[in-house]
This record gives structure tokens, sequence and C-alpha cells, in this order.
């Protein structure tokens, strides 16, 4: 059957797509942040939107050469940190969960202690009111005790802890590709389909797994 005329290729209203928030905090890794953004511009169904911190403009500059406002022409709408009377600081405002990436340990520290005084920490207390997903891709090495204790509290009230550690063994070859596994990765929490990295299939053609004998792990293992 074929699509009703006037229908073919209108953008979806926006009330029927799924709205991602996204932040962006001064930790290192903005090119996370960039490269959630920049998938997500390409799936007509979902609408991002976008909060940028002042320190979060500043690692974009140092590590990405870019500016907020380079940033912020890849997402549908974009907030300004200080507005805290925006439509997403309220849990009447429909939305599927939060990504912030990479979250600062201070952005961190404001959403394990519910200190919502700029808009990026009230939308993550208002995900957390409400019951929706929060995604904090934190970033430091190594971590004192505050921030180890930060993220077991925003653990118990819901919020899923995503350090953007990377991985070895899709055998990446270069830096993008250990950036999309993690994107990628956080885009499966949000149950949005991505071709961002192979699927692990299983080891195959393992070597054999025996020691060899007289090793001293032999011994160790016995
Ligand atoms: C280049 C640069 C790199 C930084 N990297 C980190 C980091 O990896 N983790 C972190 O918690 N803070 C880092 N900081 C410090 C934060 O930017 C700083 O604590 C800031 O107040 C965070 O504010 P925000 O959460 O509002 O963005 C970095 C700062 C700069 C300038």
């Amino acid at each position: 059957m074929s699509a009703p005329p006037g229908n073919v290729g209108a953008p979806l209203p926006s009330s029927l797509k799924r709205r991602l928030v996204v932040a962006i905090t001064g930790a290192t890794g903005a090119v996370y942040g960039v490269r959630l953004l920049r998938v997500l511009q390409a799936m007509p169904s979902v609408e991002t939107h976008l909060m940028v911190s002042d320190a979060g403009v500043l690692s974009m500059h140092q590590e990405l050469d870019m500016n907020r406002k380079q940033v912020e022409a890849l997402a549908n709408v974009v907030h300004s940190v200080r507005d805290v009377g925006a439509c997403i600081a309220s849990g009447s405002y429909e939305s599927e969960g939060m990504v912030i990436a990479p979250c600062s340990m201070k952005t961190l520290a404001a959403v394990a202690h519910g200190f919502s005084d700029n808009l990026i920490s009230r939308s993550a207390d208002v995900m957390l009111k409400e019951r929706r997903r929060l995604v904090l891709m934190v970033r430091e090495t190594p971590f004192n005790l505050a921030h180890l204790r930060n993220m077991t509290s925003v653990t118990e009230m819901g919020g899923i802890i995503f350090p953007p550690m990377p991985a070895f063994y899709q055998r990446p070859r270069s830096v993008e590709e250990l950036v999309d596994h993690t994107v990628g990765r956080v885009l499966d929490l949000f149950s949005i389909s991505h071709q961002l990295a192979p699927r692990w299939q299983g080891l195959k053609g393992a070597p054999d797994q025996a020691l060899p004998p007289g090793d001293p792990l032999e011994a160790a293992v016995e």
C-alpha cells in the first residue's frame, strides 16, 4: 500500500518523537557528547534537547576546536544552563531520559545531592524523581572518596553510572571506533538501535588455553 499523498517524507511532529535530553559538562571527553548528538541528529524519530555548561564549552574548544554555536547546531532544541524555567525543568514535560556526556565530578556531586542550581542538575533531578533513565558518563581519574560516594548515591536513586572506559576486545583501529563503541553502548541503554559497533559474537578461533607444561601458573591453577 502506498503512503497517503502529502505525507511522504513529512517530518514527525514533536509530540511523536522520542525526546532525549543531552548535557555536556566540563570533564574531558567532549567528543562523547558531540558524537552522540551527531548520531541522534541522523535519526528523525529522536528529538534532542541540549545544554552545555560553561566548562563544557571550554573543553569542547580545547579538545575539538568547536565553539558553542557549532555544537548547539547539532541539537533540535537548545537550552541555556541558567534557564531553570525551561520545559525540561518540569516532570510534566515528557522525555525518555537524559545523558550527561561527559559528566564532571562537580555535576555528579550536584546530581547526587539533589542540588539543582542549574538546568543540567535540575533536569537530572527530574529524571530521577520521575524514574526516567539517567546516564552519567562520569570522567575523572583517580577517584576520591567523594566521587565514589556520589556515584553510589546516584546508583541508589536509579541513575546509571557509565564511565566512558574504552573496550579493546573488538580490536578498535582508531579513537573514533573506540568512541563509537562507547556511544553505541549508551544508545543501547535507551533501546535506540544503531550500527556504531559490531555486536560481540563470542570468541572465535581462540588459541588453546592450556598452559604449557612446567608453566608456574599451572601449579597456581591446580
Ligand atoms: C581541560 C579541562 C579538563 C577537565 N577535565 C575534567 C575531568 O575529566 N573531570 C572532572 O570532573 N573535571 C574536569 N575539569 C574540571 C571541570 O571543568 C570543573 O570542575 C568545572 O567546574 C565543572 O563544571 P560543570 O560541571 O558545570 O561543567 C576539567 C577542566 C578543564 C579546563
